[in-house]
């Protein structure tokens, strides 16, 4: 597995320059897109190709929400609290999602069967408060229809 990961690594890498540290960010995106998440090694495989420290790569990836350090779970949850979300009431969603779901935004459940994670604008605030379940949109989301969502996700997966 991490031989097929080194090998990933190294065509993502090689169309950077080496040493270009402004190449960090899209390299980042790219390996994680890849992997799924960062992992400390593909951190440190990424430091050494910039000639960068591995705690600076590390910290950089840490200041942008948009990079992940754990796998998503089997059916990954996504809250949006963007703007238009948030004026429709996505965040009085929390805590029912955190409640069935069995954990906090931001992590995976320790059977992966499930992540949450609060996102900001996911492009369809039209459809606000918006629920993103894998690639599955659930627009204009309702107590009742989050219910709904919460039961079918439960039948999916026990
Ligand atoms: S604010 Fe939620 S989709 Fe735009």
């Amino acid at each position: 597995m991490f031989c097929l990961m080194n090998e990933i690594l190294e065509k993502i890498l090689v169309r950077y320059p080496a040493n270009r540290k402004d190449s960090l960010l899209p390299i980042l995106q790219e390996v994680q897109q890849v992997n799924g998440y960062l992992t400390d090694d593909l951190i440190a495989e990424v430091g050494r190709t910039l000639n960068m420290p591995v705690n600076k790569v590390f910290s950089v990836a840490a200041f942008y929400d948009q990079f992940r350090f754990r796998p998503h779970g089997l059916y990954h949850v996504q809250l949006c609290r963007g703007t238009a979300c948030h004026l429709h009431g996505s965040l009085s969603y929390l805590g029912e999602l955190e409640k069935q779901l069995k954990l906090k935004a931001g992590t995976t459940s320790r059977d992966r069967r499930y992540s949450l994670e609060l996102v900001n604008c996911m492009g369809a605030c039209e459809s606000a408060p918006v629920i993103r379940i894998n690639d599955v949109y659930h627009p204009h989301v309702t107590p009742e229809a989050l219910t709904r969502i919460i039961h079918s996700l439960k039948e999916k997966t026990e």
